[in-house]
């Protein structure tokens, strides 16, 4: 097999593409022939090494595929091999041939790609999460997503729009113009305008009930301000520990720093009517039967064609630096994906 290892902790160029004998399916787990790697923030971050979950470096990245199964090993119904999947993994995604627990492996629907169903997990099952399962979204509510063009942004704008919420996005105005075709009703240019005076002047004054924030540090104690009565603030990442690609202790100084460590206390919440709420899918490997349930939705919900990743651009194993790149200069609208 071939698989994309993070060498060292580094700029994109850290990236290598190594062979390795194909591994063999334990108890309980299943052998994927891999047709598409979804990329993330955090194979990113990793790669950066200011991702505490990534396992020591050198390590093959990588939350997730789709493909084909080849081979099961004990335990698990040989009916699956030969099925088209998508699947969760902790690390090592950045493969053409993987095994999988068998829990974390879902049947792909008729007619959904390999593509696709990589482009699932990560930004789907999070979105739901902060969307649904803890941000409680309703018909008529606002919800302000920042980085609505990356695949959680995408994600959650799609679901946002199904409950029937009125969506506020932040992103670089050259994605602008399709973020509006894909849902998003105002945007907001965080780059040239204070998203905090903007969502007001939108909201009439009123403020948002729901905030999907994953840049962090100063962006919290704004988005906690923002919020209306009853309002909820979802914090799912620190994207502003990155603005360059390599590992800056200045960044990681100016965003702990800058975090609302006073900002919300029990008495402030009370007397609010706020509530603030953390996500983190990557700690949820517990909870396999909750996640398994976000996936049987959000499957019924695709086959109806009320949610449908956004792929952008795909690359091949050996321009994984270049995938890199192209999410770090802010240029993709959707998933990036690495295909063998
Ligand atoms: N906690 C969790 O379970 C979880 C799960 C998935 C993702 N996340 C977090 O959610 C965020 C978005 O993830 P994603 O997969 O949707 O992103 P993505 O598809 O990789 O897109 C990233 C987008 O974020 C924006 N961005 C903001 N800060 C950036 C920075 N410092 N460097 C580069 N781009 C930056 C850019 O859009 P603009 O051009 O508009 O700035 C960029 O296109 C990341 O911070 C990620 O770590 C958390």
């Amino acid at each position: 097999m071939r698989q994309i290892w993070i060498t060292k902790a580094g700029a994109p160029d850290v990236l290598a593409v190594r062979d390795a004998p194909d591994p063999e399916p334990k108890s309980g787990a299943m052998r994927i022939r891999v047709a598409a790697a979804g990329v993330n923030f955090a194979d990113i971050m990793g790669r950066m090494g200011v991702y505490p979950d990534l396992p020591p470096i050198p390590v093959v990245p990588g939350y997730e595929v789709g493909g084909r199964v080849d081979a099961v090993g004990p335990g698990v119904d040989a009916a699956w091999i030969g099925r088209e999947v998508f699947a969760i993994i902790r690390f090592g995604g950045y493969a053409d041939v993987i095994c999988v627990p068998e829990q974390q492996v879902f049947a792909r629907p008729d007619g959904m790609s390999a593509e696709q169903g990589a482009a699932i997990p990560v930004n789907y099952f999070t979105a739901w999460q902060l969307v649904v399962a803890m941000g409680g979204l309703k018909r008529g509510e606002t919800m302000l997503v920042h980085s609505a063009g990356g695949g959680v942004g995408i994600a959650a704008t799609q679901i946002a729009k199904h409950i029937g919420a009125t969506v506020i996005g932040t992103a670089s105005a050259s994605k602008h113009d399709a973020l509006r075709r894909l849902g998003v009703d105002h945007l907001i240019d965080y780059r040239t305008e204070d998203f905090e005076t903007r969502a007001r002047e939108i909201t009439k004054g009123r403020g948002v009930e729901l905030i999907l924030d994953a840049v962090g540090g100063d962006s919290f104690k704004k988005g906690y301000r923002l919020l209306a009565p009853t309002g909820r603030l979802g914090m799912f990442g620190v994207s502003s520990l990155a603005p360059g690609k390599q590992k800056s202790m200045a960044s990681l100084v100016r965003m702990l720093t800058s975090m609302p460590w006073l900002q919300f206390n029990p008495l402030s919440l009370m007397n609010a009517n706020k509530g603030v709420f953390g996500v983190n899918l990557g700690h949820m490997w517990g909870e396999n039967d909750r996640v398994r349930g976000w996936a049987g939705q959000l499957t019924e919900l695709w086959a109806k064609g009320a949610v449908a990743p956004h792929i952008d651009r795909t690359f091949r194993f050996d321009e994984a630096a270049a995938a890199h790149h192209y999410i770090q200069d802010r240029k993709n609208l959707g998933k990036v994906l690495l295909v063998p």
